[in-house]
């Protein structure tokens, strides 16, 4: 069964093949849409807030010609009168023939997988992973760069202790020759170890010039107030604020990137700048994420 619940479990070619899936649903996508899922359901269990991911998956089900049904939130689902998430795996999975889920422990997509009989998708674990916004961040940077065949420095900048979306694109974009990784946080709230590998990756400490001017992707990333302790939010609430004198540093063709939401760590002035890829790379979650639906529905 295609779940999809971790960066790590994709090849350089799974990888390769989805990209190649979700060019092809983007042409789908234009033309208005498809029949390829009719008669299917998604369910998309999200019991941690969401924009983007939810109705990207609800929008990319709907261009696949298939119905959605939805849980927004934990307070009106029976989790919260107790029931364990093994118990609502198996009733879900008799409902729908596919499951997206985001949670707040990391790994519940997996327990999703083990009980509910259908093909789970991992919407966000915690703060563990989100393999679906590394596979659109991929995407994103695959229709701008040759990946594999010119060499990349990817810069990714900001809270990536808790950072489950560069948990998991970290991991993607490294399955690709010629990628070298900086890793820009302080210390207390840099990557974790399981995701640094001394062969590709350096970690700074500091946002300089060197690394603004010599980076081809630079992935911003929000402090998660919510995932932090109060002292150290406070302490790093305004680090890395891009403003437009910082992104004219970049280079011409390189891109800046971030999962959103932001904060207010691009000011909007960024925003009509060249580099500026995020409001892109979130619509880039529809095509990948049809791509992801008709693959676990065994569609293409
Ligand atoms: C991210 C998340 O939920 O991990 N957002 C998203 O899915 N696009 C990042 C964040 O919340 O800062």
């Amino acid at each position: 069964m295609q779940h999809v619940l971790s960066a790590g479990q994709f090849s350089k070619e799974a990888l390769e093949e989805i990209m190649a899936q979700a060019a092809d649903m983007e042409e789908i996508v234009k033309n208005g849409g498809c029949d390829m899922a009719k008669g299917r359901i998604l369910a998309t269990l999200f019991y941690e807030p969401s924009t983007r991911t939810r109705l990207s998956f609800e929008a990319a089900m709907h261009r696949l010609g298939g119905s959605i049904i939805s849980e927004t939130d934990v307070n009106f689902s029976s989790i919260t009168k107790g029931e364990v998430l093994s118990d609502t795996a198996r009733i879900v999975g008799g409902y729908a023939d596919m499951i997206a889920i985001r949670s707040k422990t990391p790994g519940d997509a997996k327990i999703m997988a083990d009980y509910s009989g259908v093909p789970v998708i991992n919407g966000g674990d915690g703060s563990a992973e989100h393999p679906t916004q590394g596979l659109l961040d991929l995407y994103t940077i695959s229709k701008q760069f040759k990946l594999g065949h010119e060499p990349l420095v990817i810069s990714f900048v900001g809270e990536l202790i808790t950072g489950r979306t560069v948990h998991s694109c970290s991991q993607m974009v490294k399955q690709f020759p010629n990628v070298k990784i900086n890793f820009v946080a302080p210390a207390d709230i840099q990557i974790p170890d399981k995701y640094f590998d001394e062969a590709t990756d350096t970690k700074h400490f500091e946002l300089t010039d060197e690394i603004l001017e010599t980076s081809d992707v630079i992935y911003d990333t929000r402090i998660q107030k919510e995932r932090l302790s109060p002292e150290v939010y406070e302490k790093h609430k305004t680090a890395f604020h891009f403003n437009a004198e910082k992104v004219n540093k970049m280079k011409p063709n390189a891109i800046l990137m971030h999962p959103l939401p932001r904060v207010n760590e691009i000011a909007h002035e960024v925003d009509d700048l060249p580099q500026a890829k995020y409001f892109e790379q979130a619509i880039n979650g529809v095509p990948v994420r049809m791509a992801l639906i008709a693959r676990g529905l065994n569609l293409i």
